[in-house]
């Protein structure tokens, strides 16, 4: 997430389906405490999601002095933020007095607190004494940091525990972090009803590029439950190189977005930095050489750069104290143009891909899907080879719970389960 948000719902009132598989999904893997409540229909062959809460709180503001996510800083806001964000979500079910809806919601640095309407604390009820109705519950198992998969697992136990008095046939399951993202492709709209019109069979065999911190991943997928994993990063997660990169130029963690912003003034094609594996018969990436050319490239050029031009002036009349207008404008160009480099080589190999498997569609999703320069470079692939381009809106390509209870909703229905244990280095 750019900054600490709390998506709002999108709840009715009224169920959009007839018969329907109500969700509660929790996800900690990393620096965002997420829940969300779902309700699921149409099962394997048209999967259809009403989204009824949608809640994400991000630690960014946390971290960022760390210049990244501290893993035992991340557990200890999960603690503190999930009965908050459950809380939140049992009042918008039971319509709790006294307790101000996500929108008036002041998320601080240390996370949100729920403000009474008296502008205190709100003193919700406990966990255990206003239950939840709903059929399942989903939780983040992996991959992730443990110590803060391990808080959303504990949380997710305890809720299942109390559910469980009143409702004994609710279910807990683990789920994967990835196939979360890979699924979310079915989330199409802000509303949260998936409006993809097409019959799900049309998409497949699709293509599927996941991009996230952690991972870079190119898939064939067959069905929704069948796919077969074509090649990954040999080193860095694109996402990881992004960061990595923002960190040299001096911009704030999390990278992506900031080099994406930085981006937008630069020229994708002042510096050829290069595009590491791009001919490489295999499916493979590998973007640490790209960084280090990025390091280099800022090892020779910075200082010169810096001399140059005066300093923008304040608006007090004094040299303001931020970066030189010489290097300001270098590091625009060296954003948008490793940006470029690396928007080229997912963008090139997952077309290659396209065009040997015979893929009806291209699949994108995990945070760096966010990148408007990497999904309109897929988009036009997409129009150019003529299959269907898919991607999530923005706020669920970046971590959220709302595809864990999508992918939950999948795991659930072709019976297939992951122990409720932290997996770090889950795959797929
Ligand atoms: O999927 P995600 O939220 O968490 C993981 O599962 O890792 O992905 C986070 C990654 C971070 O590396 C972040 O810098 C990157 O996604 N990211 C972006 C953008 N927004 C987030 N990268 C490039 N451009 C963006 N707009
Ligand atoms: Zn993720």
């Amino acid at each position: 997430m750019r900054k600490s948000d709390i998506l709002g719902d999108v709840s009715s009132g009224k169920s959009h389906f007839k018969t329907f598989m109500k969700i509660l999904a929790i996800e900690t893997s990393c620096d965002e405490t997420a829940i969300a409540l779902i309700e699921a229909s149409g099962g394997l062959k048209a999967p259809k999601f009403k989204i009824v809460k949608n809640l994400v709180t991000s630690q960014i503001e946390i971290h960022r002095p760390w210049g990244g996510v501290v893993p035992n800083l991340a557990k200890r806001e999960h603690v503190k933020n999930l009965p908050i964000c459950y809380r939140q979500i049992l009042n918008d079910q039971f319509l709790i007095p006294n307790f101000q809806s996500s929108s008036n919601l002041k998320t601080k640095s240390f996370g949100p607190r729920p403000i009474s309407t008296q502008g205190r604390w709100a003193s919700g009820p406990s966990l255990g004494r206003t239950k939840l109705k709903a059929d399942l519950l989903a939780v983040t198992v992996g991959p992730g940091l443990e110590p803060a998969l391990w808080a959303g697992i504990v949380f997710a136990k305890q809720v299942w525990q109390e559910i469980k008095d009143q409702n004994s046939k609710i279910k807990i399951i683990g789920v994967n972090h990835l196939e979360g993202h890979l699924y979310s492709f079915l989330l199409q709209e802000k509303t949260g009803i998936s409006n993809y019109q097409l019959p799900i069979s049309k998409l497949f065999p699709a293509i599927a590029l996941i991009v996230s911190g952690g991972h870079t991943i190119l898939l064939r997928v067959d069905s929704l439950t069948k796919w077969k994993k074509l090649g990954e990063t040999r080193d860095d997660a694109v996402g990881e190189a992004f960061d990595k990169v923002a960190k040299m130029l001096g911009l704030p963690y999390p990278g992506g977005p900031e080099i994406e912003k930085a981006a937008e003034k630069g020229n994708p094609s002042a510096i050829p930095f290069p595009r590491p594996m791009l001919h490489s018969k295999d499916y493979d990436f590998s973007f640490s050489g790209l960084k280090t050319a990025v390091l280099y490239y800022i090892r020779d050029h910075k200082l010169k750069a810096d001399s140059f031009g005066p300093r923008p002036i304040s608006t007090q009349g004094r040299w303001a104290s931020g970066p030189s207008l010489g290097w300001t404008k270098l590091r625009a160009d060296i954003a948008a143009s490793f940006q470029q480099a690396a928007v080229d080589v997912l963008t090139a190999k997952t077309a290659r891909a396209v065009r040997e498997f015979g893929a009806k569609s291209i699949l994108l999703s995990g945070g760096v899907a966010a990148n408007a320069a990497l999904r309109s470079a897929l988009k036009a692939q997409g129009l150019k080879l003529k299959v269907h381009f898919l991607v999530p809106p923005i706020h669920f390509n970046t971590d959220n719970a709302t595809m864990i209870a999508a992918a939950a909703y999948i795991q659930h229905l072709r019976k297939k389960k992951y122990p409720l244990r932290a997996n770090g280095t889950l795959n797929l």
